[in-house]
């Protein structure tokens, strides 16, 4: 049994304490949110604290899920590394490349201690199938990719929350916050990624400082390209499409089914996601599965689960990506 916290009681917590509830491994000792009010959404009977420190101090977890703001990802999990406590950090992993450069150091320094980035999507059971695909060699490499994230968010997202709009606490809009996990897939699946091009734009009239439509083109480093498309600017969300193209075969992965592309175009369905009922089916409901898998890694002390340094290549994409919508040239990752 370990004992885990959640620091950060807004949206996405509410997933990590199901996540918790749901496991019989795992026991809450206590939560933390600078909001006191906070409290209500908490599970009752947990200790409530409202300064992180001090639940270091007073509850002794072995595992804390960092939900918060993105710029309180790296200092928080840093504290509670440091104090040899495993960490379980929500996306992204940091503000920008330097920042995540850090944290993957902070990790290589403790290797004692276990550090997850919340990259669920991984563990969607069509990426899964697809990785195992790529990985297996009978379809060649990987020639092509393109992911579309065609999302929407309203104003109120941003208003009730304006940490998400500014620069100092998100690092960035739809690619930081929403299209991280496809980005991140870009790679994992498709292989490293050399350099890109990419415009950047603000379509939505919020008043928001960070950008909600991005469209890059990646030039991998097996030869390969890829396209990447991603907005928070669409009337609804829609499910993500990510396709891959390798010199054997094709696969898409087009609302949460995987499927094989046959030569005419027809497609051959392969398998489906686990569904998470309700409005926000968008997140996917792999964050289940990624707790259980970080919480056997830290009972059997394994290596199986989503480390930081898996994590930095999403921040270095999206920090190039931006470096090439600035100068209109293509930009090294
Ligand atoms: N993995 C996913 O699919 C997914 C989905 C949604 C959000 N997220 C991530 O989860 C994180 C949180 O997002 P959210 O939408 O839940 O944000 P939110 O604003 O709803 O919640 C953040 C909470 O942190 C609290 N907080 C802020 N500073 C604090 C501090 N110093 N100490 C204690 N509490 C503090 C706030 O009061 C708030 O309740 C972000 O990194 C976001 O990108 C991940």
């Amino acid at each position: 049994m370990k004992r885990a916290a959640v620091i950060g009681l807004g949206d996405i917590s509410q997933i990590h304490l199901a996540a918790i509830a749901q496991n019989p491994k795992i026991e809450l000792v206590a939560v933390c949110d600078e909001d006191p009010a906070a409290k209500e959404r908490a599970p009752e009977n947990v200790p409530f604290f409202t300064d992180y420190r001090e639940l270091a101090r007073t509850a002794q977890p072995d595992c804390v899920h960092i939900c918060l703001p993105h710029y309180l990802h790296y200092p928080v999990s840093r504290y509670f590394a440091e104090r040899g406590i495993a960490v379980l950090c929500e996306k992204p992993v940091a503000m920008n490349a330097p920042e995540a450069a850090k944290f993957t150091e902070l990790e290589a320094a403790h290797p004692d201690v276990k550090m997850c980035i919340c990259l669920q999507n991984r563990l969607n059971e069509s990426v899964e199938a697809l990785k195992a695909a790529i990985d297996s060699g009978e379809y060649g490499k990987v020639v092509g990719t393109k992911g579309i994230v065609p999302w929407a968010r309203t104003k109120e997202y941003y208003d009730v929350k304006p940490w998400r709009g500014r620069w100092q606490t998100a690092g960035g809009g739809c690619m930081i916050n929403q299209s991280v996990h496809t980005l991140d897939l870009l790679y994992y699946l498709g292989g490293p990624i050399e350099s890109l091009r990419a415009s950047v734009t603000q379509l939505l009239d919020y008043g928001i400082e960070v950008e909600d439509t991005v469209t890059a083109r990646l030039s991998y480093a097996g030869g390969g390209h890829g396209l990447f498309m991603a907005t928070n600017a669409n009337y609804k969300n829609e499910s993500v499409q990510i396709s891959v193209q390798l010199e054997k075969a094709e696969f898409v992965i087009d609302n949460n089914i995987l499927y094989r592309v046959e030569a005419d175009g027809t497609r051959e369905r392969i398998c489906e996601d686990a569904r998470m009922p309700g409005t926000k089916f968008y997140y996917g409901a792999s964050h289940k599965k990624l707790v259980a898998q970080f919480y056997r890694a830290l009972e059997e002390n394994t290596d199986d689960y989503i480390h930081v340094r898996d994590a930095e290549m999403s921040i270095r994409l999206i920090d190039a990506i931006h470096t090439a919508g600035r100068t209109g040239e293509a930009a090294q990752v």
